[in-house]
């Protein structure tokens, strides 16, 4: 039997726990959950006790002498990260377009001409299993040092049957093989792929009726996403899409209103997805109605700043009462990177979320983004010991210093994996 692992005297224990159940709403979204001087009792992977160090102190008196002793001494502790939001798997790289971006191109551009997405699946539908896996774990490895333990994973580079299931098995071989958690959305609906280009329809119907019961089938996803854009798909393909997936039990979520005003944001409330993603230009009307539909805004804000556009409205969408999250999204395009933390920086600073509003978009909202709330996102008894030690005193401070990386230690499960 593994050794109990006790945790003890972190400065500022930010376990997120709340008597709100499912997404965090407006204030609800500020309450961390504090423990000052906090403690974890970990058994198995699982948090068995959270309270001060005294409290755990006397409740585990008898066992105290065969814990594991972990001092988070003038440390702050927080849940794993939670990224609910990641194309990962992935082959090639694309930085070439970051140049021609900065002399100019734009985003839609540089895919209309045949790069952008439709590169990346050139070089994903090109690459083996193994080769994927490979790069993958590389990317994998950098979450964990930066502190997120869970990750949500998309197809989407392939758009075609043979390289979606290839990139949801690398994804499902990758969640056994690696310790970080990572959860799979089915993404055919990236791109129209250039063997359909201007038979767009037609595309959509072999997705709806030939991929996506074999992925449902085959149990390879659990939601079910469309880059719904102009010049992508029309919120009507993207509403015929998201339907089918529904009815084969896929969870739908949308890229929505990221280039240009387009509906997205009023067609995730009307469909009931679980989130909305990017929502850059999304009206008001739409936020209001995810407001009412309890629709997460799940928000990059990383995007944003690498694609040089002003991020979403993060502080007016909590103010109207949307749930939100914030994720990396990253991909080789339009953000390369797997820092959490630069991305809850980035969340106050352009989007004026408060630190407490950010760290409950990264941890807890997230995890419910993603339909985990029940085993990560927060550190109660009975969810998975999954938690970050931090070079920082508090949260407050975490949020502040901004652009490092404040990682001291990663447990995941209860295994100390960085
Ligand atoms: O979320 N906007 C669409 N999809 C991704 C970008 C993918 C890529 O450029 O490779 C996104 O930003
Ligand atoms: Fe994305």
């Amino acid at each position: 039997m593994t050794k109990p692992i006790w945790i003890k005297h972190a400065k500022q224990l930010a376990t997120l726990a709340s008597e709100v159940s499912g997404p965090r709403a407006k204030e609800a979204m500020s309450d961390l959950g504090l423990i000052e001087d906090g403690s974890l009792w970990i058994e198995a992977g699982i948090i068995q006790a959270v309270g001060t160090t005294e409290e755990l102190e006397k409740r585990y008196s008898d066992k105290l002498h065969l814990a594991e002793i972990i001092n988070a001494t003038d440390h702050l502790v927080t849940p794993g990260l939670v990224d609910p939001h990641t194309h990962v798997v992935y082959g090639g790289s694309r930085e070439h377009e970051f140049e021609m971006r900065l002399q100019g191109a734009t985003y839609m551009d540089i895919m209309n001409a045949g790069g952008g997405i439709h590169a990346t699946a050139r070089f994903t539908r090109e690459a083996t299993e193994t080769e994927l896996i490979e790069q993958t774990t590389r990317r994998l490895d950098s979450f964990l040092a930066h502190g997120v333990t869970t990750i949500e994973g998309k197809s989407g580079y392939g758009m075609n049957l043979e390289t979606e299931l290839k990139q949801l098995r690398v994804m499902k071989k990758l969640q056994e093989q690696h310790m970080i958690d990572i959860v799979p959305t089915f993404m055919g609906a990236h791109a129209v792929p250039p063997e359909y280009k201007g038979r767009e329809d037609e595309f959509v119907k072999h997705l709806i009726e030939d991929m996506l019961p074999l992925i449902a089938e085959e149990n390879l996803a659990e939601f079910n996403d469309v880059f719904c854009e102009k010049g992508v798909y029309t919120p009507e393909q993207s509403e015929q899409i998201l339907e089918a997936g529904k009815r084969l039990g896929l969870i739908p979520k949308i890229h929505a209103d990221e280039i240009e005003p387009y509906g997205g944001a009023e067609l995730a409330a009307k469909i009931g997805a679980i989130s909305a993603e990017h929502l850059l230009k999304a009206s008001e009307e739409g936020i209001k109605a995810m407001a009412k539909s309890g629709t997460i805004a799940c928000l990059l804000p990383a995007t944003a700043l690498y694609l040089r556009e002003e991020a979403a409205q993060g502080r007016k969408m909590i103010d109207l009462g949307v749930p939100v999250a914030i994720s990396t999204d990253c991909n080789p395009g339009s953000s390369p990177t797997t820092s959490m933390p630069l991305v809850m920086n980035l969340a106050c600073i352009s989007m004026r979320l408060t630190p407490a509003e950010s760290l409950t978009a990264a941890t807890y909202n997230a995890a419910c983004a993603i339909n985990r709330q029940n085993q990560v996102g927060s550190l109660e008894v009975g969810k998975q010991a999954d938690f970050v030690i931090w070079n920082t005193k508090s949260y407050q401070e975490l949020q502040y210093l901004f652009g490092v990386n404040h990682v001291k230690a990663v447990w995941k499960k209860g295994v100390k994996v960085v």
